[in-house]
């Protein structure tokens, strides 16, 4: 570090002694007395992602971005000035006084600063790209993570890659969530978030503005139910953390020739891509909000979706439809209620179903270290308790999850281990019920049930 340098105060002559003394930063890190300039890029090491300045197409305002840099297809997955575009190409990123990384505009000033952090010592600060696709400030002699200054990981745009963090830095209060852009031309906040809900069970959830548009499911031990993933990718492993500091999910791409991103588009449409080296273009291996049962509670309160069936929302098996008019009209929201009221008392039971995307658990209990057993006796306790469950299919956790209230936005899988244990009334807990769609149920009692049965399984219908 040379001396002179603390002693230039002004911005102006600061920058005309660098462009005059220093070369273009070159390599993946800026160091004190370099700075960054429209035509100059970071790369990281694996020469796998690049740092820079670009204009979105059909704008002519400048943002600080990275980029895939192997891939031919400038596809931008990260902004820093999201909202402060530079409106030309004067634009100079630089490590500030106080060690934060700044963006000054042609008028010097600060247009967006990487953190407001109290006093670090600016000539010891570096800032790196990695091969990850983190934007680091650390200071230069200290490469562990955790005493990195700032880091891009931290403030996602619309992309989430191999390695980022979706959830929450508890300690700090810190929610990593995807924000969509608000037009292909404009990456300034849109109204689209996809974000984890850390209440009672930990979902992801889609909203536009505050309205939920889609929800994962639970956390089974392995994947998010209900996420846009592939079952059967080993190049694409699912990774949720859980404790006191953190909570969140993020994916490993093993393979390390496989490029795989996901994107929440300005429509709201959220994708998971993957780069096919071959056709040289950019696949959509999944895309969630174009299967109708994503649609966030679309049957209703104890309705259940099924994408296999016409039409697509049914009452859960002991339920039926609140107002049969609207149901059969197609129009769910009412959803359906009890077709025998609750007892509140230890008569009550539960009724298990399988292979569900278990309701939405934002207003759920959790208590990690219980057993299924236990968790059905305090369920039963209390009236309000409607379902409980442990939604880990590995074996490894005892976990018992209880819901409260309605159960909204359940779906029916093709396959799944999931179950949910539904609160019901002793006399709807038969042997006589089996899986038939609501409107055959709806006034039968146990016994024309098991008669209707049987002349079933007799004619053949
Ligand atoms: C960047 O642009 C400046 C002025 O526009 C020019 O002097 C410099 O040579 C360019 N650097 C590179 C690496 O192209
Ligand atoms: C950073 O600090 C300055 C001065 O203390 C303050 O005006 C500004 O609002 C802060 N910015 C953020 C993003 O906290
Ligand atoms: C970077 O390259 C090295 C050597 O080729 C490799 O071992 C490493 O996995 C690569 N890292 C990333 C993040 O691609
Ligand atoms: C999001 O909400 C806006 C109005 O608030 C509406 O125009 C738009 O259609 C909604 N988008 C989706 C995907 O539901
Ligand atoms: C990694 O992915 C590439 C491209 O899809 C494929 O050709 C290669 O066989 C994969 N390697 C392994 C070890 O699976
Ligand atoms: C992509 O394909 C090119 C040839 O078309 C090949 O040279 C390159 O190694 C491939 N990259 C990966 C990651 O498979
Ligand atoms: C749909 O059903 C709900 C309640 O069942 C009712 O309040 C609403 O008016 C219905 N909407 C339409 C468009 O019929
Ligand atoms: C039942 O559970 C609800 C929600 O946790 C709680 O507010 C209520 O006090 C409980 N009732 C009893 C009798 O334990």
């Amino acid at each position: 570090m040379n001396g002179h340098f603390l002693l230039i105060s002004s911005c102006t002559l600061f920058l005309q002694f660098f462009s005059e003394l220093t070369t273009a930063a070159a390599g993946d890190t800026l160091i004190p007395t370099q700075f960054l300039s429209y035509n100059q890029t970071l790369v990281s090491s694996n020469k796998t992602f690049e740092l820079g300045f670009f204009t979105p197409s059909n704008s002519d305002k400048w943002y600080l971005g990275i980029w895939y840099n192997k891939i031919p297809v400038h596809t931008v997955v990260w902004v820093a000035n999201k909202d402060t575009p530079l409106y030309d190409s004067s634009g100079v990123l630089k490590i500030g006084n106080n060690g934060n990384l700044v963006l000054l505009n042609r008028m010097d000033s600060i247009i967006w600063s990487s953190t407001n952090h109290s006093a670090v010592v600016s000539n010891l600060v570096v800032c790196q790209l990695l091969d990850s696709g983190n934007l680091v400030v650390r200071y230069g002699n200290n490469n562990e993570p955790k005493s990195y200054i700032w880091q891009s990981f931290d403030y996602p745009s619309d992309t989430l890659f191999g390695g980022m963090k979706l959830g929450w830095d508890l300690k700090n209060g810190l929610n990593r969530h995807l924000t969509s852009w608000k037009s292909p031309s404009d990456p300034s906040p849109g109204i689209y978030t996809y974000e984890m809900d850390i209440r009672g069970s930990p979902q992801l959830v889609l909203r536009n503005g505050s309205v939920k548009l889609f929800r994962s499911g639970l956390w089974n031990g392995v994947r998010f139910i209900g996420t846009p993933e592939l079952n059967n990718n080993p190049d694409f492993r699912p990774v949720f953390v859980s404790n006191d500091e953190e909570m969140y999910y993020k994916f490993d791409v093993e393979n390390i020739s496989v490029i795989s991103r996901f994107i929440l588009r300005p429509s709201g449409l959220l994708q998971r891509l993957t780069w096919n080296n071959r056709s040289q273009e950019w696949l959509v291996m999944l895309t969630v909000g174009n299967d109708q049962c994503d649609n966030y509670g679309l049957c209703g309160g104890y309705g259940t979706c099924n994408i296999n069936n016409a039409p697509v929302c049914g009452c859960l098996q002991g339920f039926t439809p609140k107002s049969p008019q609207d149901y059969d009209q197609l129009n769910w929201s009412g959803g359906c209620i009890r077709r025998t009221p609750l007892s509140c008392n230890n008569r009550d039971g539960f009724r298990k179903f399988n292979a569900l995307k278990l309701p939405d658990s934002s207003s759920s209990w959790v208590n990690k270290n219980m057993n299924l057993k236990d968790c059905e006796k305090l369920c039963l306790k209390n009236c309000s308790c409607t379902a409980y469950t442990n939604p880990d299919i590995t074996g490894t956790m005892s976990s018992c999850v209880m819901w409260f209230g309605d159960l909204v936005d359940i779906r029916q899988l093709m396959a799944g281990r999931q179950s949910l244990y539904v609160r019901m009334a002793a006399s709807e807990l038969g042997m006589c019920y089996s899986a038939m769609p609501y409107h055959s149920l709806t006034s039968l009692s146990c016994s024309d049930m098991q008669l209707f049965l049987t002349f079933a399984q007799k004619s053949k219908i």
